[in-house]
């Protein structure tokens, strides 16, 4: 592992515009199961019912009690090495920002400021019905789904499959890829649109793309230069040493 994180490290050290690009497999340390992995949270909850947003809508009070069943989870999650070495990479100014695909906020939490929450996060939720917003520790969990004064159940302001991209997370990630001579991918399966084309305009744009996932991924075979097949924390605390921060 160590001549390639050495190359990950020179390349980010040249680079002018690097960019992280997360999924959920970088809060996988942070006690936070990811999705598609053996045990993941797809293989408990079929997405079909419970991550799409008409599931939702069919049923508001039985997507609430898996959110529950997460939330102890999410709830008590810390950053990881992983979500700090962004950070710390961010601080150097070699990072230029982190896009996203999680909800859980660890990477503010460990300091990033430039954070694109491609997926929405999970610090508040609003009325499917009037709109009204709800910061999350606001919400009254005792009858599911909690309800708006007006009537209409209340969701999460995360995304669900089914629905578009918050418009200005989508216009920013693009900005950034499309900008980018580095771009650093970690712990995602890269299987979700419109997510998995990030790395793809990248790469049309001339990007390097780095990898981090013990696993192989849709990119790995075919689009990135340099697979580092290592969990995020242990990779990432490699390379921030291997760069000299
Ligand atoms: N370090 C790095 N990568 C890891 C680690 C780890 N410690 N543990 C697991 N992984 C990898 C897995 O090998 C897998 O490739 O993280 C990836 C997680 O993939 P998914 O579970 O598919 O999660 P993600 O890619 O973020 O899913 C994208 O799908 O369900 C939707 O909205 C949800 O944002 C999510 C989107």
């Amino acid at each position: 592992m160590d001549r390639l994180i050495q190359q990950a490290a020179d390349r980010l050290l040249s680079s002018a515009w690097a960019v992280a690009l997360t999924g959920a497999g970088i809060s996988v340390e942070s006690g936070i199961p990811d999705f598609r992995s053996p045990g993941g949270l797809w293989s408990k909850y079929d997405p079909m019912e419970y991550g799409d947003i008409q599931s939702f809508r069919r049923n508001p009070g039985k997507v609430w009690r898996m959110l529950l069943d997460m939330d102890h989870l999410l709830q008590s999650a810390a950053p990881n090495p992983a979500h700090y070495a962004l950070a710390r990479l961010e601080q150097e100014k070699i990072l230029k920002g982190v896009v996203t695909q999680n909800v859980d906020s660890l990477h503010q939490r460990a300091g990033s400021r430039k954070v694109v929450e491609f997926h929405g996060h999970g610090r508040s939720a609003r009325c499917d019905g009037c709109g009204r917003h709800f910061p999350r520790e606001h919400l009254d969990l005792k009858e599911l789904p909690p309800r708006c004064p007006c009537g209409g159940p209340i969701r999460p302001n995360f995304v669900f499959f089914g629905e578009a991209i918050p418009v200005e997370a989508q216009n920013e990630a693009l900005r950034w890829v499309e900008r980018c001579d580095v771009l650093l991918v970690v712990g995602t399966s890269a299987t979700v649109a419109p997510a998995s084309h990030l790395p793809i305009i990248a790469k049309g744009r001339g990007a390097f793309i780095i990898e981090i996932n013990p696993q192989e991924s849709d990119l790995t075979p075919t689009l990135t230069d340099l697979y580092i097949g290592e969990p995020a924390g242990r990779a990432l605390s490699a390379l921030v040493s291997a760069m000299g921060l």
